[in-house]
């Protein structure tokens, strides 16, 4: 019995614009990936970590990640198919699985011990989120001229802004993936929602968010106390 973290870092960080992959990027002087792997690895609950990597940067990533004793694997097109890569390379002892964007590099480790907890108590698939501050709107689709017709106000106080690390009980997550059409969702609670099994959201933190704008990454490196 043990808990195996997914690190998904095969991603090629269109948004944030870098000439390298995101994972690569630094943040206070270290690659986005090694901040990642210190906070799963300064949780003290991860037994296995294994890091889905772009193919044409394997040994990089393996360098950075062999310090942790992680695994390194080829990621796919999609984060849903770099998921599937990663399950396919867990050892057999694990029965605890946690998905984590490299991306979320500030990501405190108490998050990944509330994560595990919240499955061990017997809720099979658990995901931190935040309340949404904004008000949201949804629009008509296809606007024109730089405009775009409001549709709807939706109610603020039934949503969540969901982060990772998201855990499993590794039977459900599994099945969940071999379910799945192709990229048919942006998180893995989206894939057990499918098969119609309760997700729990717990508390989330600002620290998680995603890194994935050169203005996230700013305010990455000032949280972190140093300029990128
Ligand atoms: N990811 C992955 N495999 C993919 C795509 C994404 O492992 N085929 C990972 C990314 O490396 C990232 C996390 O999933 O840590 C969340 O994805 P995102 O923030 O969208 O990162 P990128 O896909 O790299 O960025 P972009 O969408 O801007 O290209
Ligand atoms: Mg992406």
């Amino acid at each position: 019995m043990s808990v195996a973290v997914i690190i998904t870092a095969a991603g090629s960080g269109t948004r944030l614009g870098a000439d390298l992959p995101k994972a690569l990027v630094r943040l206070a002087g270290e690659p986005i990936l090694v901040h990642s792997l210190r906070a799963a690895c300064a949780s003290n609950v991860i037994d296995h970590t294994v890091v889905t990597a772009p193919a044409g940067h394997l040994p990089a990533f393996r360098a950075l990640a062999a310090p942790f004793g992680a695994v390194v694997v080829p990621g796919g097109e999609t984060r849903q198919a770099s998921v599937a890569a990663g399950l396919a390379a867990l050892p057999p002892d694990v029965d605890v699985v946690l998905v984590h964007d490299a991306a979320r590099a500030l990501t405190p480790p108490s998050l990944f011990v509330d994560v595990v907890d919240g499955v061990r108590d017997g809720r099979r698939a658990v995901v931190p989120a935040l309340p949404v501050v904004d008000t949201v709107k949804s629009v008509v689709p296809g606007g024109s001229g730089g405009f775009e017709r409001v549709s709807a106000t939706v109610d603020r106080a039934a949503l969540r802004a969901v982060q990772t690390p998201q855990g499993f009980e590794r039977a459900l997550l599994e099945r969940a993936h071999a379910a799945a059409p192709l990229d048919s969702a942006s998180d893995d609670a989206g894939l057990v929602e499918a098969l119609g099994e309760d997700v729990w959201l717990i508390p989330g933190s600002e620290s998680a968010r995603k890194i994935t704008t050169p203005w996230d990454l700013g305010l990455a490196a000032f949280l972190a106390g140093s300029p990128s």
